[in-house]
């Protein structure tokens, strides 16, 4: 067989083993081959394209692998359990960022550098001259919306600037983008005056990433996050157009089709529309963290008391859980709970954590069984005829002002209903508000007991007391 014949035959193993990959991520038990399926698949993606671009030898080849791979690897060993989701939204951003630069420099090689008097649409034909500009603007968007989302997440930017009238200014400046790379690609033909028309496209877009996501706080950040990293997809799909690269195309479409997927998921768990998101009422203002009253503590001997009479008890994991990394130190609880024949399981809200499925991934892992691990919508019923739920670091997926509160930052937001159980122990350091920054009425509820301390140093404590009833 020829090369010629050999690529195509490559390229469609490439696309199974995504397609493959993609559909073993959707469950936890096979995500984690799911993974590695999908980053094979991208390998031989990138070596197929570079072979059939005929741009670069065997060499340059492997000397990218190499300080790509490198710098992956640099990046995620250097990082601790609690920056994955900062890690993951800069991942996105690169996505875009690669997008943009790969359709950038299309514009340069073909229009500026060859420095004929036709334009990119003469040179580049009518659709390839298109999604060019699509490329450069949603890629740019993502590029920047997601290195804001990364330092929001990470804390260096706090709070979320109102910006008024903000749906218009993000549509004003992505369609004067769009207009812009319209007018250079199609109307100009000296090169200078095109870059130069090209440079307002990229800024006006960075632009609209910085307002798109900016003023995002409250319960909107999940939705946000899934939408950028749908745009990464779309971003490469465009390039795959403009370089008619079909491989391109159909990867950037499945990122971009599952992240749409996960955006309408994020949006049903927070219940948001994704207009009222896109164009207004983000997040919402957090109200004032607010006093507490007769707010009742106890320490992990008496908590231990009460569990080692309980027969069925529900945990909930919230973003403590991964800070604390007491991921094994729970696992031990619900063991030595199970020891003494209770019925133990778990309680994941859509949201939990700083990244889709942040929890699953952070129980497994410390391998607790898959079996133990349900949904909000398959254990939201149960909490009432349950024992005792233990929250280990959650706070807004287990606020009640979400249902009561119309005004607060998560109204309307479903919620793990963890405060109609018959005994609730809250392991957290403080009575401190969770990322939407507001008070939490279940602290101060008769039934709930607070367990102050670092989550691992309290299930530590709490498993060593159940292990030697
Ligand atoms: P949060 O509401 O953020 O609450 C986490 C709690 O963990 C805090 O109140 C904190 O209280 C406690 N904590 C922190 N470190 C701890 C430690 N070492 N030991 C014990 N407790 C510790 O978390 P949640 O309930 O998981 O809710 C998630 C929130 O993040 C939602 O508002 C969601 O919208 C938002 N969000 C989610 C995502 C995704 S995609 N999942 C992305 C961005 C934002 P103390 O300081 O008192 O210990």
């Amino acid at each position: 067989m020829t090369p010629e014949e050999v690529t195509p035959l490559l390229a469609l193993g490439s696309i199974a083993l995504f397609v493959i990959g993609l559909k073993r991520l959707s469950k936890v038990r096979t995500a984690r081959s799911g993974n590695a399926l999908m980053a094979s698949g991208m390998l031989l993606a990138i070596v197929i394209t570079l072979i059939e671009v005929g741009l670069v030898d065997y060499r340059w080849i492997a000397g990218g692998l190499l300080v790509g791979a490198g710098i992956g690897y640099a990046i995620v060993a250097r990082a601790q359990a609690t920056q994955m989701p900062e890690i993951v939204a800069r991942f996105n951003g690169f996505g875009g960022a690669a997008s943009a630069l790969v359709a950038l420099s299309l514009f340069w090689s073909e229009v500026v550098e060859p420095a004929g008097d036709d334009t990119a649409f003469a040179v580049l034909g009518g659709a390839s001259a298109a999604t060019l500009v699509l490329s450069i603007l949603i890629g740019s968007v993502t590029l920047s919306g997601s290195l804001i989302a990364e330092l929001k997440l990470r804390g260096t930017i706090s709070g979320s600037p109102r910006i008024p009238v903000r749906g218009v200014l993000m549509g004003l400046f992505a369609l004067g983008g769009l207009a812009l790379g319209g007018v250079a690609v199609f109307a100009i033909d000296d090169p200078i005056t095109a870059a130069a028309l090209v440079v307002g496209l990229v800024v006006a877009a960075v632009v609209t990433g910085l307002m798109l996501v900016l003023p995002i706080g409250g319960a909107d950040m999940p939705v946000v996050i899934s939408l950028l990293n749908s745009l990464s997809g779309l971003a490469a799909a465009a390039t795959g157009f403009a370089l008619s690269n079909q491989l391109l195309i159909i990867a950037g479409t499945i990122v971009g089709a599952a992240g749409l997927i996960l955006t309408q998921i994020m949006c049903v768990a927070m219940n948001r529309s994704l207009v009222n998101v896109l164009i207004g009422g983000y997040g919402g203002v957090a109200a004032e963290h607010g006093e507490y009253e007769g707010v009742v503590s106890a320490d992990a001997e008496s908590a231990a008391m009460v569990l080692e009479a309980a027969q069925s008890v529900i945990i909930v994991p919230g973003y403590g859980l991964a800070a604390a990394r007491a991921q094994n130190a729970v696992h031990d609880v619900a063991k030595a709970l199970q020891a003494q024949g209770c019925h133990v399981r778990f309680g994941i809200h859509p949201v939990a954590g700083r990244m889709p499925g942040h929890m699953n991934v952070v129980l497994s892992e410390a391998e607790v069984p898959y079996e133990l691990l349900f949904e909000m919508s398959e254990i939201n019923q149960d909490f009432s005829q349950t024992d005792a739920v233990i929250v280990v670091g959650a706070n807004d997926v287990v606020n009640p002002a979400a249902n009561t509160d119309p005004t607060s930052p998560i109204a309307g937001m479903p919620i793990l209903d963890a405060a109609s159980a018959r005994r609730v122990f809250v392991i957290k350091r403080s009575l401190s508000p969770g990322y939407a920054g507001i008070k939490n009425a279940l602290f101060e509820q008769d039934n709930t007991v607070m367990l102050y301390g670092d989550a691992k140093e309290v299930l530590d404590q709490l498993a060593s007391e159940l292990s030697s009833a």
